[in-house]
């Protein structure tokens, strides 16, 4: 195990990684650079027991959960997987081969860091170290699992939308096949994902042999599938580079827009559209139209530097204290963790702690973020010491201060502060 490069160091992002992926274009394997610490089977597992629980429970979170045979996705499994019976301790494998009725399975979970907050601090280190050593990616990063037996992936070969690390957690071994874009239209003739029999194309792959604590480089546009005999885990860490015009045109445009044409609520009825003549025909109302349009992209164009930062920010804000994982409405781990927070517990002396691998950002007197959520509280009772602390993930004891605790209980709404006094809950000191 060369858990040396764990975390990944500088000098790994800035040279050994962009040396051996031929500038972050090609695909690589690094050999045993996962310790079992950060990631394992089990956590991946666990994250499908939150699942399991949040379903018994009727919680609306996030996290997708997909099952295929062969490359059949199976939506009516899906209930069963989540609602059966759970498995005994080391029996997942025939348990999921009862369940869906066949000796070869995939399971796909999506969204797995909102699920297993083991993994979201495991793998959160390596998301960290990414984000330091080569970049930080707009939309963030998510955790997608590949748990099976599988003899193909189930979406057959295709081509990779955006950057990703592949996890390999084992315990099975893995092989992972690549081709370059260039060469499987080459071989195929076009882009179409290939399913059934592709053992041809498999001679002309790049071949990895993924052993547990690898992770292999496969950047965006590389053609891929994997294949296994025995089970496995692997968890995909995609990087969400998102296309500029995507980000405006879906979230930084719109919010300006609305902002400059939206309801008043002062006067919702606006200022209306007038009765038009008839005899003029349609263009008086034309030029009103394009007349108050051209006025408010004015206004836009005056307000869009602003506008801009200020989205731009808040992302980067969100991206910082949620770990650098991707921000989703109904984070499960999130849900569970400002459910068992009970401010009435943050007492003088009691320990609180903020849990890897989030973070907390003081933005204003009246303003802070924690776990990617924008919380109003008063921020001028939190003393550098205090935030440092909570920073570094170290358990603190409270001060006998009322205008902190308060602060506090408005902080730990997020799920991002765990008391700690009187709780024996692994969770609470992971
Ligand atoms: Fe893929």
């Amino acid at each position: 195990m060369n858990t040396t490069l764990w975390p990944p160091t500088t000098e790994f992002w800035s040279r050994t990684f962009p040396e051996a992926t031929r500038n972050r274009t090609t695909p690589h394997l690094f050999k045993g650079i996962i310790p079992p610490s950060a990631a394992s089977p089990q956590d991946a597992l666990a994250g499908l027991e939150s699942l399991r629980r949040a379903h018994a429970a009727g919680t609306v979170h996030a996290a997708r959960a997909r099952v295929y045979v062969g490359e059949e996705r199976h939506d009516e499994l899906i209930e069963t997987v989540l609602a059966k019976d759970g498995w005994d301790e080391g029996q997942f494998v025939p348990w999921m081969q009862s369940l869906v009725g066949a000796e070869r399975f995939s399971l796909v979970l999506n969204n797995l860091e909102t699920a297993s907050p083991k993994l979201a601090a495991g793998l959160g280190v390596f998301l960290r170290s990414l984000y330091e050593g080569w970049g930080v990616p707009i939309g963030g990063a998510e955790q997608v699992a590949f748990a099976g037996n599988y003899a193909g992936t189930a979406f057959g070969v295709h081509e990779g939308a955006e950057d990703a690390f592949l996890c390999h957690l084992g315990p099975g071994v893995k092989d992972f096949y690549c081709w370059s874009q260039e060469d499987y239209v080459r071989l195929t003739g076009g882009i179409a994902p290939l399913k059934g029999d592709y053992q041809w194309l498999l001679e002309h792959a790049e071949r990895f042999v993924m052993e547990p604590g690898d992770a292999l480089f496969l950047p965006k546009r590389v053609f891929h599938v994997g294949r296994q005999d025995e089970f496995s885990i692997s968890v995909a860490v995609s990087l969400y580079t998102y296309p500029d015009d995507r980000l405006l045109r879906l979230s930084v445009l719109p919010e300006l827009l609305e902002r400059l044409l939206g309801e008043d609520p002062t006067n919702p009825m606006g200022e209306q559209s007038p009765l038009h003549a008839a005899a003029a025909g349609s263009a008086p109302a034309v030029t009103r139209l394009t007349d108050r349009a051209r006025a408010a992209l004015a206004d836009a164009d005056e307000q869009l530097g602003a506008a801009v930062a200020r989205h731009v920010e808040e992302r980067w804000m969100v991206l910082e204290t949620n770990g650098g994982w991707e921000n989703v409405a109904s984070d499960l781990g999130r849900m569970d963790a400002a459910a068992a927070f009970d401010a009435s517990r943050l007492l003088a002396g009691t320990e609180v702690a903020i849990p890897a691998p989030y973070q907390l950002r003081i933005t204003g007197p009246q303003q802070a973020y924690l776990r990617g959520v924008a919380v109003s509280c008063d921020t001028t009772a939190m003393t550098a010491g205090l935030i440092d602390a909570l920073n570094t993930h170290t358990p603190t004891a409270l001060p006998d201060d009322d205008r902190l605790r308060e602060s506090l209980a408005a902080l730990g709404a997020t799920g991002g502060i765990h008391i700690l006094t009187g709780s024996n809950t692994p969770e609470a000191r992971a």
